[in-house]
């Protein structure tokens, strides 16, 4: 899949500006869209969970054109989340909680062509995390 690499690195600026924020209000709308989720993170230090999240993505979209490196971080990241309970079915919703965050960090340059790369990056971003799930299942 081409991804749209300027358009996601340009647009991830404006997310990096508040980084906390942006996680705080990213779980916030995760939880309450998505309540199922919530009990897998009961013993999650949720200060720290904003920071990896945030920082996940950070490498992910600053690496995007080193495939392998970045492959590999999401397989490994993938496998992980196994133990974390992250079922399949979780990712669209998890990608949904993201994309509304997205949308309410960037205002009016949340163009159509913006959302249609990051929708691109987040199915990306997903099916390679649940490939690395495959793996060790
Ligand atoms: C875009 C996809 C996702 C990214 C980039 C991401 C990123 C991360 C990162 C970086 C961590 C820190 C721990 C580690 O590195 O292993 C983490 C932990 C966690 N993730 Fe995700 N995640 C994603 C999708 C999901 C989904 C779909 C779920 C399930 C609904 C989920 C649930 C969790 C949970 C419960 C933890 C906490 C583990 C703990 O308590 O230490 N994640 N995630």
């Amino acid at each position: 899949m081409a991804l749209q690499v300027e358009v996601l690195q340009e647009t991830f600026q404006q997310i990096k500006e508040n980084t906390d924020e942006f996680a705080i209000s990213f779980y916030e709308n995760l939880f309450h869209d998505y309540p199922q989720i919530q009990p897998l993170f009961a013993r999650t230090n949720m200060t720290e969970q904003h920071k990896h999240l945030v920082r996940a993505l950070m490498l992910t979209i600053e690496n995007i054109r080193d495939a392998e490196t970045v492959n590999d971080a999401l397989t490994q990241l993938g496998a992980r989340h196994v133990q974390y309970g992250a079922l399949k079915e979780y990712y669209p919703e998890f990608c949904a909680a993201l994309l509304k965050t997205f949308e309410l960090y960037l205002g009016e340059n949340w163009t159509a062509e913006v959302k249609q790369a990051w929708v691109e990056a987040f199915a990306a971003i997903s099916q390679i995390m649940l490939e690395g799930a495959e793996k060790i299942a």
